[in-house]
């Protein structure tokens, strides 16, 4: 009766699964590179889009489906900051669409808790959306001073703190 549901829900698994893993491709090269803030926005989004799969895992074994765990899409290699920002803006708008018209066709459905669900991912990628789009604003305003300051920020924190003594400083 909800096998409709269950394939949009498993769809939905792999777009997440997707977005986690090319989220942290990002999160690994910014923070190589020492751009601190936009490393933690992406692992924090990874993080989010990594909650998202087990609300959707949830439903779908609520529904006496199973979890099909494959990534829709393998992890792109992009290096250029405002070309990850684009990408990422892209996926998040992408995933608006898809979770707005997976909640229609779930209310035409009759099975207004995985609509409710869809519905409720669509705030989380609006805002997902709307942090990248600032992100981008912020480089094109600054260019690459924007960048130099994250960089110069990671070298103030390490050099200029006093010397870490591990979990006594850090309870
Ligand atoms: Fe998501
Ligand atoms: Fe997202």
């Amino acid at each position: 009766m909800y096998e409709k549901s269950i394939e949009r829900l498993n769809q939905a698994v792999g777009e997440e699964l997707a977005a986690v893993h090319q989220y942290m491709y990002f999160h690994f090269r910014l923070d190589d590179q020492g751009y601190d803030l936009l490393a933690a926005l992406f692992k924090k989004t990874a993080i989010e889009e990594m909650i998202h799969i087990e609300r959707i895992a949830d439903r779908i074994l609520f529904l006496k489906g199973d979890v099909k765990l494959v990534a829709a899409d393998e992890a792109r290699q992009i290096h250029d900051v405002n070309e990850m920002l684009d990408f990422a803006c892209r996926s998040e708008s992408k995933a608006m669409q898809m979770y707005n018209q997976m909640a229609v066709e779930c209310g035409a459905d009759a099975d207004s808790a995985t609509k409710k669900l869809f519905e409720s991912l669509v705030e989380d990628e609006e805002r997902h959306f709307s942090q990248f789009d600032n992100e981008m604003d912020q480089l094109k305003k600054f260019g690459e001073n924007y960048l130099a300051l994250q960089s110069i920020e990671r070298s103030k924190a390490t050099y200029m703190n006093p010397i870490n003594r591990g979990s006594e400083q850090n309870p």
